[in-house]
């Protein structure tokens, strides 16, 4: 499993100010050259594969779905898409055009009719259940249109519940709750339920919980749908910051025009049919 660390300090609405209506480092002295400015926001430090590496790489995928009275549904056809670490990928299409088939696909949740998924190297179709279960547990973050927070924990105990089920040690669950809430601006709010976040905000823990892992693909299937165009904004933004400084794939469907303009690359699918597309 990918390793990272969280550096830096205070999330963006914890940094000290500076003089006037700028804080830090425009107006700060120059620091000497052997001490490097903190990062601001907090950020993390990949530790493991060259970003770059390639995670996933679909081949010909096409899948059917067997419906009454002797039907089929072609949800994809002929899908190719390969994606590398650090990657932020945007996936647009209406309603039905085969965007969670696709992730479900990815995740190993259901399988092709035809092509091949290698996920981190390995063909899926090698794997049994019990192998996929892990992968998506250790390696791959999940993101829906809704946050699914449970509304009886706090912030972190939702970020922590996860690494419970995977049975990680308290004292490191409690730590990468922690940081993961840190990462995307939330250290303040860790003890609040998730009634008293605002739709953003569960967004942004869900982020976290997605992360808290370490996962290297994170598969975030209209993860601003429910969201009004700014906040929708910030949080596209934050995990465009998170998989280039982390080095960890995204793939997000979205209707969402921000989603295309704030992607490294952008694909549209259609019918089934993935095409490279413009932002
Ligand atoms: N389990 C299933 N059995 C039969 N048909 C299915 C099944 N799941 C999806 N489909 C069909 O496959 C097509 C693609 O569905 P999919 O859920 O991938 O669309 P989508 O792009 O995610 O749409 P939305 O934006 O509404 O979520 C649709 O025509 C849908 O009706
Ligand atoms: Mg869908």
């Amino acid at each position: 499993m990918q390793s990272y660390r969280l550096v830096g300090g205070e999330p963006p609405d914890r940094q000290p100010s500076g003089n006037g209506a700028h804080s830090g480092v425009a107006n700060a002295p120059t620091p000497p050259p052997t001490q490097p400015t903190p990062p601001i926001p907090p950020t993390i430090h990949p530790q493991s594969a060259p970003v770059g590496a390639e995670v996933l790489r679909v081949e010909g995928v096409v899948k059917e779905y067997k419906v009454g009275g002797g039907n089929v549904v072609t949800a994809l056809r002929s899908v190719n898409l390969v994606v590398r670490e650090g990657e932020f990928i945007a996936i647009r299409g209406r309603s039905g055009a085969g965007k969670t088939t696709l992730l479900n696909l990815i995740a190993g949740l259901d399988n092709p009719t035809h092509g091949r998924i290698t996920l981190f190297g390995r063909d899926l179709a090698t794997l049994n259940d019990a192998q996929r279960t892990t992968i998506r547990r250790t390696e791959i973050g999940f993101m829906f249109q809704a946050a699914h927070l449970l509304p009886t924990l706090t912030a972190r105990e939702n970020v922590g519940l996860l690494l419970r089920l995977a049975k990680a040690d308290p004292a490191e669950r409690e730590q990468r709750a922690h940081e993961a809430l840190a990462l995307v601006g939330l250290a303040t709010r860790e003890q609040h339920r998730a009634p008293e976040l605002s739709g953003g905000e569960q967004q942004r823990v869900a982020i976290a919980r997605a992360l808290a892992h370490a996962p290297r693909l994170v598969l975030a299937d209209e993860p601003t749908g429910n969201l009004d165009s700014h906040t929708g904004l910030a949080i596209l933004e934050l995990m465009r910051n998170v998989a280039h400084v982390a080095g960890i794939a995204f793939i997000i469907t979205s209707h969402d025009p921000l989603a295309s303009q704030m992607a490294d690359r952008v694909y549209d699918i259609s019918d089934g049919v993935l095409t490279p597309g413009v932002a």
